[in-house]
């Protein structure tokens, strides 16, 4: 099994480029199921969950065709099977948004139940409550979710909370229903806007996409598009904190600062120095950072997929920050890893109370998710000795070349087989 280690390293220094979004990418694989002519994707992301996506999209029936460079060409028009079998959900949950496109094109769809996960429970209610309200019907049985419909017709439909994946499903699925679908405190994530400007390429008529009202008129056939990626937002803040806690001062390209504008106030809170220009943002770390609180929240809130890395450089900064973590119940596995390398954390309920150390120690430690993995190589950064990161595999779903990026920065960082 393949470990990254990583040496204390100098600050950061140079350029580094932010690949195409993970959670667009995958809304946007699960979308090209509904078109019957050629989807043509660029600036796809060369990562785990899309290896294990274009397998789906394939056992469904769909051609895929992969090249150099993140383009994808994908012709799913003699799509005929709808099952997603236990192997590949159990991979990745948000195979789960096959079911939308699948119910839309072949009126039934079936997917092993997404089970447990590290960060929490993640039921699939409001996505099958979209469903129903569209004229589905469900059933669970024997570890699977079934929804059959022989047509589906638009409705009002309230999300109790703003679910981006039952956003995206719902979306999905009504983008070829039979009149018109409201979706109320819809997700406002730029990733739902990414993926509703693809839809309309594909010919859907979709109105209000980053509001929480989003207004869907089903039409009766999509087509083809072709479509770039928007960059990951959050592999730009993993970056942004890497140049903060190694007190570095770092180019991040192909950025859109509005879509981190929380990441960029609160490391502006801390004392770093952040310069905008056009798809560019320098990163300016300074010795002296400053202790801040975040709440994770949905967007444009401060986002939980980057609060294990902000842990990381909290665990560093003199004083006390607080996080408190609102969107999932059980986000904070890093804790006990960041404490294995002598950082001072407590948990109370969903907030963690970290108390900045002077240094931190390397130690081996896991990855236990995606992102608590980041925040243990962003931890590393700083550590005295070599620490050592095991279970990487969840590094890979969801970052594009981590190691081979930092290292480009000057961070000592490598893979060991
Ligand atoms: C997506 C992202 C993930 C990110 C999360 C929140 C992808 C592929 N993944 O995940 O990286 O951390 O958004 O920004 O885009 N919930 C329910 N019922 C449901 C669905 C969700 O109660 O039917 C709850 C979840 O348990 C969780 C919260 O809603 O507490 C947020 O989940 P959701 O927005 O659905 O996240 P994902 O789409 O799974």
């Amino acid at each position: 099994m393949s470990k990254i280690v990583v040496e204390k390293s100098p600050p950061l220094k140079g350029t580094v480029r932010v690949s195409g979004a993970k959670n667009s990418a995958l809304p946007i694989l699960a979308a090209s199921l509904l078109g019957t002519e050629d989807i043509v994707l660029e600036d796809v992301p060369n990562l785990k969950d899309v290896d294990v996506f274009c397998e789906v999209l394939s056992l469904l029936g769909a051609k895929v065709n992969r090249y150099d460079g993140g383009k994808i060409v994908i012709n799913s028009a003699n799509i005929d099977k709808y099952e997603n079998p236990y192997e590949l959900m159990s991979k990745m949950r948000a195979s789960f948004l096959v079911m939308g496109p699948l119910l839309a094109r072949l009126k039934h769809a079936k997917t092993s139940m997404p089970g447990g996960c590290a960060i929490g429970t993640r039921p699939i209610d409001l996505h099958l409550k979209g469903f129903k309200a569209l004229g589905a019907d469900i059933d669970v049985e024997h570890g699977y979710v079934g929804a059959s419909a022989e047509k589906l017709v638009g409705d009002r439909i309230y999300l109790d909370f703003p679910s981006v994946g039952a956003t995206e499903n719902i979306m999905m699925a009504a983008a070829l229903a039979e009149g018109e679908t409201v979706l109320d405190n819809a997700a406002m994530e730029p990733e739902i806007v990414d993926l509703a400007n693809f839809l309309s390429k594909m010919g859907a008529d979709i109105k209000g996409a980053g509001t929480s009202s989003i207004r869907i008129r089903g039409v009766e056939k999509l087509g083809g598009a072709v479509h770039s990626v928007i960059p990951d937002r959050i592999e730009a803040g993993t970056y942004m904190v890497a140049s903060a806690i190694t007190g570095g001062d770092i180019i991040i390209e192909n950025v859109i600062p509005s879509h981190i504008k929380p990441a960029i106030a609160k490391l502006r809170e801390t004392g770093c120095e952040i310069w905008e220009n056009g798809d560019k943002i320098r990163v300016i770390g300074n010795k002296q950072l400053k202790p801040i609180d975040i709440k994770t929240l949905p967007y444009p809130g401060f986002p939980t997929d980057l609060q294990a890395q902000f842990m990381a450089l909290m665990t560093v900064t003199e004083g006390t920050s607080v996080i408190i973590e609102t969107v999932f119940e059980n986000r904070f596995m890093h804790v006990d890893e960041l404490k294995r390398m002598g950082a001072n954390i407590k948990i109370d309920g969903r907030s963690a109370i970290v108390q900045g150390v002077e240094t931190l120690a390397s130690a081996p430690v896991k990855a236990t998710d995606l992102r608590a993995g980041a925040a243990l190589i962003l931890a590393g950064l700083v550590a005295d000795g070599n620490t050592v990161i095991d279970n990487i595999y969840h590094i890979d779903r969801g970052y594009d070349g981590i190691e081979k990026k930092l290292a480009t920065l000057g961070a000592k960082i490598s893979r060991i087989e």
